[in-house]
């Protein structure tokens, strides 16, 4: 039955104008503590980045729209410090630094859930605004940090969960390929996907791949091997698990998209192929472009103005071959 072409906008709190749990964020650093871009001085804001480096399509993509958005020509000079090998001590070393360097602005997408009260402190005596791009931290104390900004991974995993509910009304075994432990984004997708699944659905795994297509392949084997095939469902955190997950149903001899559906979260171009060839069957997109708003906050912070602490950047989802399809030809991830 071939469904009808459909991607739903997801968005969670609007963008700008929605109630804000305001925090006034010092204005930081050693420059431009008017404009926030480069001062009339023409001195550029100088911004450290404490990222995560390469990971998969999604971070390629969400990286390089804030170098490319914080860049020479917006007035800013963004100095980059991806992770070593995902190693939360070499971000906490990074993060130091740039302290010491006494930057405007940090922005921090983070490896790991917890350990940053002591650097987030330090940053907010150095009067230093801390902005969480993608990645909260746990406890989420609004207080440490200036503004998060992420797609609403609740939201989006409810919305899997779902189409799952509709796809399978009698109920279903599904199995969750899930990110590395301890991420707030983990907890969050598993958050929003259990609290909405219905109880018919039985969970028969839920195991870490890591956001990796060759892990998740291995570990999918795995499991259909000992269940004897009898999965109907998969819901895989990333689009690398999805596709990983795909490649293990046809080892078995089995059709994705017929025998299993397969969920993913992210929506690159690799997925939405997937999508539109059958092999994938939902893609929520987590969308990564949001340097122009990120770029808004730490203008706002350091112009001293009242700043959300949580945005919400809006999604869309893709439920058919057809709507991946249409979307395809436009897509900039
Ligand atoms: O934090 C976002 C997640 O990290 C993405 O869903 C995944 O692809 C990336 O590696």
């Amino acid at each position: 039955m071939s469904k009808t072409a459909s991607f739903r906008a997801f968005a969670g709190i609007a963008l700008v104008g929605a109630m804000a749990l305001g925090i006034t964020a010092c204005s930081g650093g050693s420059s431009a503590e008017s404009t926030g871009a480069a001062g009339s001085d023409g001195e550029l804001t100088t911004i450290g980045f404490v990222a995560v480096g390469p990971e998969g399509g999604w971070r390629t993509a969400n990286e390089q729209n804030i170098q490319d958005s914080f860049s020479k020509e917006n007035g800013f000079d963004l100095k980059y410090a991806p992770a070593t090998n995902g190693d939360q001590n070499s971000q906490i070393t990074a993060f130091t630094s740039f302290i010491d360097e006494g930057v405007d602005a940090i922005l921090l997408s983070a490896t790991e859930a917890t350990g940053w009260e002591s650097v987030l402190e330090r940053a907010q005596e150095a009067e230093i605004p801390v902005v969480l791009l993608d990645r909260g931290i746990e406890p989420n104390d609004t207080s440490l940090y200036t503004s998060h900004i992420a797609p609403d991974n609740v939201g989006i995993s409810a919305s899997a969960a779902e189409w799952a509910n509709a796809q399978f009304p009698d109920g279903a075994n599904y199995v969750v390929l899930e990110g590395p432990p301890g991420l707030s984004v983990v907890n969050d997708r598993n958050k929003g996907w259990d609290e909405t699944i219905d109880a018919n659905m039985k969970k028969l795994e839920s195991q870490s791949a890591n956001w990796s297509t060759e892990e998740a392949k291995s570990v999918f084997e795995t499991i259909l091997k000992a269940n004897n095939n009898d999965v109907q469902l998969v819901f895989a955190q990333n689009d690398e698990m999805g596709l990983g997950a795909a490649l293990a149903v046809e080892e078995a001899g089995l059709k994705p998209g017929t025998d299993v559906k397969i969920i993913t979260i992210d929506g690159t171009k690799a997925a939405l192929t997937a999508l539109s060839e059958g092999r994938l069957s939902f893609v929520a997109e987590y969308n990564p472009l949001f340097g122009d708003t990120a770029i808004d906050v730490v203008k706002s912070a350091l112009a001293g103005e009242t700043v959300e602490s949580d945005i919400v950047v809006p999604s869309v989802t893709f439920d058919s071959p057809e709507a991946a399809t249409e979307a395809l030809p436009t897509r900039q991830f």
